[in-house]
């Protein structure tokens, strides 16, 4: 039959695919900077509890709810009871959302990616002597070159998806994960061996346990929650469609402990690639410091490969850097777009009729490109175009969307989850799965103790600092 589902080539390619997911803008922009300034290792540590105690758990009730019904989100939550349809909406509302800002970000990368290569190619000019900050708020200010730049990182995103699972996803996560290791390592080194670039490193890593004051333990917990989830690509249905793509031979066990782990350790990496370099020039070259928060991807390390590095080497290592960047952005965009893709093509096999990948693909990227044209339109927020309180009187949409998802729908699609399957499904309906290949299941205890008590509780907690710093509660 032409209408069957399809499946991942291998474990690995399944490995690949989903660590590309969990592996993006969080793990290379948000991580070291918000680890530095929140705590440093005493971060590292909550943030660490926080992937053992709730992420492995989730990942791995993820993976088995998607390949038991081997259906998306939506099918998923539906297979167990039409009740809970609502439950499958939101998280594809919320995976379709984040695409929406995330691809405008992604397409800055590219935009970025293209100018250090013609800075290259020049030898200079390429940013028509600018600085950093002015360059990017021109760039962000320009409406038709944000939709431009936009359209084209969705364009190449659909284009993978379009291929499908195996020639399309696993395919480009194939060839694009072991390279952006490599690229990593290659920038870590040069990274690390610059002079001055221990203060990068005690910058990220010194332990600083009185920020927990500074900042307020709940915040440093709701922070590091919230880092985690993002981070993992959970609560949204990215692991659960692509769980359901997986063969029921596979361990998934092991496959959950194996994406955390690899998640971490490339956010630690991205740090060493990352904070080395800032360290190196802080001080030394003006507009580089380790406060910029958020504007560090775009502007603190724009300044560091230009005029800190500078050269042709400092543009050569610009374009590997946002190259880099560009692929682990487009992995994730990736496993987002292929939630409402899975759901359309489930939608068309019930009905006994084949998927057309390319509708389906296109119908998903419109959708995406009208959701996320005001962010792209109007300076990520900062614009006069759009009114900057449009929702609620307080958010402009980057910030908006970016709350309703990571802050709200994410958290809150993992604690429905865990009680639905800890407390009114019971936990054997995973292990059941979970030992369908004829292995025990080792982790059972951990992780039913982790699903019916941690994941709700830190969930009610993480939400409930949420709402407070809306100014809700
Ligand atoms: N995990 C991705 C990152 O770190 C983002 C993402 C979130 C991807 C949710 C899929 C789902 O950038």
């Amino acid at each position: 039959m032409e209408n069957k589902r399809e499946q991942w080539g291998s474990n690995v390619g399944f490995l690949l695919a989903a660590i590309g997911s969990a592996v993006g803008l969080g793990n290379i922009w948000g991580f070291p900077y918000k680890m530095g300034t929140s705590g440093g290792f005493a971060f590292l540590l909550i943030y660490l509890i926080f992937v053992v105690f709730v992420g492995f758990s989730v990942m791995l009730g993820e993976i088995a709810l998607g390949r038991k019904f081997g259906k998306g989100i939506l099918g998923t939550y539906q297979a167990i009871s039409k009740k809970y349809t609502w439950v499958g909406l939101l998280g594809l509302f919320s995976s379709v959302i984040i695409l929406s800002f995330y691809a405008v970000l992604g397409g800055i990368v590219v935009k970025y990616m293209g100018a250090f290569f013609l800075e290259m190619l020049k030898k200079g000019g390429a940013f028509n002597n600018m600085s950093s900050n002015e360059y990017f708020g021109t760039f962000i200010m320009n409406a038709n070159g944000m939709l431009l730049y936009f359209f084209i990182f969705l364009a190449v995103t659909a284009l993978v998806v379009m291929g499908g699972i195996k020639n399309g996803i696993e395919k480009f996560s194939k060839i694009g994960m072991p390279a952006l290791f490599v690229i990593l390592i290659i920038i870590i080194v040069r990274s690390v061996t610059l002079p001055g670039a221990q203060a990068g490193l005690a910058f990220m890593f010194k332990p600083d346990f009185a920020k927990f004051q500074e900042i307020g333990f709940f915040n440093i917990i709701k922070s590091a929650a919230q880092q985690m989830f993002f981070s993992l690509s959970l609560g949204v249905g990215c692991i659960m469609t692509y769980g359901s793509y997986l063969s029921k031979k596979e361990n998934i066990e092991k496959n959950a402990l194996i994406i955390p782990i690899a998640d971490t350790a490339m956010a630690l990496m991205a740090g060493l690639a990352v904070m080395p370099a800032v360290g190196a020039f802080a001080g030394v070259v003006e507009g580089i410091s380790f406060n910029a928060g958020p504007g560090l991807l775009f502007i603190t390390l724009h300044t560091v490969f230009l005029q800190g590095m500078g050269g042709f080497m400092g543009a050569a290592f610009g374009f590997l850097f946002y190259f880099l960047v560009f692929i682990a952005a487009l992995s994730s965009s990736v496993s987002l777009f292929e939630v409402p893709a899975t759901f359309v093509a489930d939608k068309m096999i019930e009905k006994s009729k084949k998927p057309n990948r390319k509708k389906i693909t296109l119908g998903v990227m419109t959708l995406v490109f009208v959701i996320g044209s005001p962010v792209a339109l109007d300076g990520l927020g900062g614009g006069n175009l759009i009114d900057r309180n449009f929702f609620f009187g307080r958010w402009g949409f980057l910030d908006f969307y970016d709350l309703l998802s990571e802050g709200i729908f994410m958290p809150l699609g993992a604690l429905i989850m865990s009680v639905l399957i800890g407390w009114r499904l019971k936990t054997g309906y995973i292990k059941n799965e979970i030992e369908i290949d004829g292995h025990k299941m080792k982790a059972y205890h951990f992780w039913t103790f982790c699903f019916k008590f941690i994941v709700p509780l830190s969930m009610i907690v993480v939400l409930y600092a949420q709402l407070r710093a809306f100014g809700i509660l």
